[in-house]
C-alpha cells in the first residue's frame, strides 16, 4: 500500500527544488504525496535559516506536527531538512525530541537509509535514537538522485550550489557549503528529460547561479546557449545571480538568446559604497550601475529585480539615502526587501552600531513604498501591450488560466480552455494589485 508523504517548504527556490527531489528519492520506497500532515506517514519540513523570523517558523511548525504524531499513536516519521537543520541540527533534536530525522541540504540522497534507520529506531520504541546527517559529503548528491519528475510546464533545474562569497550578513556559505557546479552533461540530460515530460520553461537555480563553470573554463553564458538549442524548450530563466559573476559573455547572451527571458534578478543589497564594503559584497555602486547599463544596452526591454537589506550595522541616514537614490536611478520591478536580521556566527552580528528596530522599520517602509510605486508604474505601462505568456496553472474562474509574462508578472487570462501548458499571445487589459489581466490574441491560431 502507498505510504503518504507531506513536504512543507520554507525559503528560496533551491529549497523548492530540493523538496521536489526529496519526493523523487522517496517515491521508490512507496511514498506518494498528500496535501496535509494530518494523515501522512512521513512529514518533511524543509527549513530556511536566512533571517531570524524564517528560522523561528521551524519550531512553531514542529509543535503542530507533534500533535499529529501523537494523534497517530506515534506512527509518523518527522524529518527536518534544509538550512536550519544544517545550522542547528543538535538543537532541533534537543528542543524537539519527537523529530526522527535531521538532514542537511547536501545529504538528502541518503534519505532511504535514514528512513530505514528511523523505522528500526521506532520499532525499538524510540530507543534507537534519532538520525542526524548534516555532513558535507565528498560525493555530490546529484550523482545519486533519481531522474527528476516534471510537475507542470515550468520547472526548476539546480545547476550550482553553495557560496564562497561570505557576505558578512549571510548564513548561506555555512548552511549550503562551498560553491559547486554540476557537470554540463548532467544538466543537459536533466533539461532534455524535463522537456520530454512537457516542460517548456526552465529556471536554472543556484545560490550564485552565474558563478557556474564547466570543463575547459566554460562559463554560464555558454551553458545558456547550449540549453537554448533544445527543441521544445521555449523559455529560460535563471536565479539568483551575483553582480560580480556577470561576465561579458553572459551580458551578450541576454542580447543574443531569444529564449532567455528579459527579466533578471540581480541583488544589490545597498546603494552605499561604505555599506557594500562592510557587507563584503565585492562590488560597489558604480560597478552595479555600469552593469545595469551594459545589460540594458544588450537587451533594452530587460526588467530588473533585486534584493535589498535596510539597517545593516552602521547604516546611517546618508547611506540609506544612497540606496533610495540607486533605486530611483535604476528602476526595479518585483523586488524583495528586508530588515537586516542578525545571524549567529556571521561577522556582521558582531559589528558595533547595530541599527535600532524602529529605524529599520521606517527605512523599510520608505523603501518599499518606492519599490512598490516602481512595480505598479511598470505594470501600468504593460496595459495594451501584447506579450507571450506561459499558461501553467488553472485560475479561480472556470476557463481561466494563470501564467507568467516574460517579465515574471502573474497574468490571468479568461476563456483559455485547452491552453494549459502552452505559451499564448495575450493582450494586457488591466492591472490588479498583484497581477495583470489579459485576453487571448488570435485564439484560433493559438489553438490550432
Ligand atoms: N545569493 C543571493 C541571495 C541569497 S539570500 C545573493 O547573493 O544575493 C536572499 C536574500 O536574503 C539576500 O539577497 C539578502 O537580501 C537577504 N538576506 C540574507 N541574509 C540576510 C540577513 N541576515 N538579514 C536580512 N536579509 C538577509
Ligand atoms: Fe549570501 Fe552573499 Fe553568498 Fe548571496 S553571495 S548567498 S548573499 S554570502
Ligand atoms: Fe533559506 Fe537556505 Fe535558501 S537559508 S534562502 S533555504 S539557501
Amino acid at each position: 500500500m502507498a505510504k503518504k508523504l507531506f513536504v512543507k517548504t520554507y525559503g528560496c527556490q533551491m529549497n523548492v527544488y530540493d523538496s521536489a527531489r526529496m519526493a523523487d528519492v522517496l517515491a521508490p520506497l512507496g511514498y506518494a504525496m498528500t496535501d496535509g500532515p494530518e494523515d501522512a506517514d512521513m512529514v518533511i519540513l524543509n527549513t530556511c535559516h536566512i533571517r531570524e523570523k524564517a528560522a523561528e517558523k521551524t519550531f512553531s511548525e514542529l509543535g503542530r506536527w507533534r500533535a499529529h504524531k501523537q494523534d497517530k499513536g506515534g506512527d509518523m516519521i518527522i524529518a527536518v531538512a534544509g538550512c536550519v537543520a544544517q545550522a542547528e541540527g543538535e538543537e532541533i533534536l534537543r528542543r524537539a525530541p519527537f523529530v526522527d530525522i535531521v538532514l542537511g541540504p547536501q545529504t538528502y540522497h541518503r534519505l532511504p537509509e535514514m528512513v530505514a534507520k528511523a523505522t528500526r529506531a521506532a520499532d525499538l520504541n524510540g530507543k534507537g535514537g534519532a538520525v542526524l546527517d548534516t555532513e558535507f559529503p565528498l560525493e555530490p548528491k546529484f550523482d545519486f538522485l533519481p531522474e527528476a519528475r516534471a510537475d507542470g510546464a515550468a520547472a526548476f533545474l539546480s545547476v550550482q550550489e553553495g557560496c564562497d562569497k561570505f557576505c558578512t550578513f549571510c548564513v548561506v556559505p555555512y548552511t549550503r557549503g562551498a560553491e559547486y557546479s554540476r557537470p554540463q552533461a548532467a544538466i543537459m540530460d536533466e533539461a532534455r528529460k524535463l522537456v520530454e515530460q512537457g516542460v517548456v520553461e526552465i529556471t536554472l537555480l543556484g545560490q550564485n547561479v552565474n558563478a557556474w563553470h564547466g570543463d575547459g573554463g566554460r562559463g554560464f553564458g555558454a551553458l545558456i546557449r547550449e540549453l537554448a538549442g533544445i527543441d521544445g524548450l521555449a523559455r529560460i530563466r535563471y536565479t539568483t545571480s551575483h553582480p560580480r559573476d556577470m561576465d561579458d559573455d553572459l551580458i551578450a547572451v541576454h542580447g543574443e538568446v531569444e529564449k532567455l527571458m528579459p527579466f533578471l534578478h540581480l541583488p544589490v543589497q545597498s546603494g552605499s559604497d561604505r555599506i557594500l564594503d562592510a557587507m563584503n559584497r565585492k562590488h560597489d555602486r558604480a560597478t552595479y550601475l555600469r552593469l545595469v547599463e551594459r545589460l540594458k544596452a544588450a537587451r533594452p526591454d530587460l526588467a530588473l529585480s533585486s534584493d535589498f537589506i535596510v539597517g545593516f550595522p552602521g547604516e546611517s541616514d546618508a547611506d540609506f539615502a544612497d540606496t533610495m537614490a540607486l533605486v530611483r536611478e535604476v528602476g526595479f520591478v518585483n523586488t524583495y526587501s528586508f530588515k537586516y536580521s542578525s545571524r549567529p556566527g556571521t561577522p556582521a552580528a558582531m559589528m558595533p552600531d547595530q541599527v535600532e528596530e524602529a529605524v529599520k522599520d521606517s527605512r523599510l517602509a520608505e523603501l518599499q513604498t518606492l519599490l512598490w510605486d516602481q512595480t505598479r508604474a511598470f505594470n501600468q505601462t504593460c496595459v495594451g501591450r501584447t506579450m507571450a505568456v506561459l499558461l501553467d496553472r488553472p485560475g479561480r474562474r472556470p476557463g481561466q488560466l494563470v501564467g507568467r509574462s516574460p517579465y515574471m508578472q502573474a497574468v490571468h487570462v479568461d476563456d483559455a480552455d485547452g491552453l494549459l501548458g502552452r505559451v499564448a499571445e495575450v493582450r494586457v487589459t488591466a492591472v490588479h494589485p498583484n497581477s495583470l489581466a489579459a485576453e487571448l490574441v488570435d485564439v484560433e491560431r493559438k489553438r490550432a
